[in-house]
């Protein structure tokens, strides 16, 4: 990311290529490169807590909304024996996932496809629950979003989301600027707002949980990955479009967030009631 990077720069004001740009920025190789395999903080063990606290075992039917590079879903299936659809506005990342599956024999349990979470192509009550990991903030209609997982959801299934909150209102100046790079946390809410969103849309919320722990650590892991990838392979980063100085700025303005509390990281879990 030599600056914010043209992939990353954020319409708000137009919320369909505000979508459009966010998930043609999540199938970059510079994301890959710096998240790895998981695009969310907390990574394979908060996605095990997020699934046992859903009470997720063999045979339920599972939608991964945000599905991204897949590895929720993946895990869902491996670990835990759902089934999973998985759904991405990012015909890269729904086309990674499709392959990892392919590649682990998961493809009996698991697919993915294009489509947008605020418009899902299912039918009515046809899952007993709904995951999103790191996506939910990053949609400009959430209240939509949120009715959509409810009327997907079967009566008495579960919605599940981990992701980043802002809390004490709207990101501080300093980050204005950057608002299109972090995009995760550029329309991020309060776990309390959260909680409201999914309650509005009918769901009985039945935990909210704080890992903002898992936030911080996520971000030692990027500037870890930069400071490695920059002496052992400036080739690669400079293939994917990534300046480490000019990153450094962000990753540290972010921190001094992640310190003050602002930026974290949340669990949360709500039932659709039976009739
Ligand atoms: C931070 S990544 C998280 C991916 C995955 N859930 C994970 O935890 O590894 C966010 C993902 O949300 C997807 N996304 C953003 N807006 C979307 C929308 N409206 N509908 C479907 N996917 C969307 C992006 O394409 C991106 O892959």
């Amino acid at each position: 990311m030599s600056s914010p990077g043209a992939a990353w720069r954020l319409p708000a004001a137009d919320p369909d290529a505000a979508k459009a740009c966010c998930a043609a920025g999540y199938g970059t190789d510079a994301v890959a490169l710096l998240l790895g395999p998981s695009y969310h903080p907390g990574g394979a063990e908060l996605t095990r807590r997020l699934a046992r606290a859903l009470g997720l075992g063999p045979g339920s039917r599972v939608l991964d909304v945000a599905s991204g590079p897949g590895t929720t879903a993946l895990l869902l299936a491996r670990e835990f024996g759902c089934t999973v659809t998985g759904i991405d506005l990012g015909t890269r990342q729904v086309g990674q996932a499709t392959a990892a599956a392919a590649s682990e024999g998961l493809d009996r349990l698991v697919r993915f496809t294009v489509a947008d979470a605020e418009d899902l192509p299912f039918e009515d009550a046809s899952f007993d629950a709904v995951v999103c990991e790191c996506a939910f903030c990053t949609f400009p209609d959430k209240a939509g979003a949120a009715a959509e997982f409810v009327r997907v959801l079967a009566p008495g299934g579960k919605a599940g989301i981990t992701d980043v909150t802002v809390h004490g209102g709207r990101l501080p100046e300093p980050l204005g600027g950057m608002a299109a790079w972090i995009a995760c946390i550029a329309d991020a809410r309060s776990r309390q707002d959260y909680a409201q969103l999914l309650s509005a849309a009918g769901l009985a919320v039945e935990r909210t949980e704080d890992h903002s722990g898992a936030v911080s650590r996520m971000l030692e892991v990027i500037e870890a990955r930069l400071a490695v990838l920059a002496m052992t392979a400036p080739g690669t980063l400079a293939a994917a479009g990534i300046e480490r100085a000019a990153v450094r700025p962000y990753t540290r303005a972010v921190r001094a967030e992640i310190d003050a509390g602002t930026i974290g990281y949340a669990l949360i879990t709500a039932r659709k009631p039976s009739p």
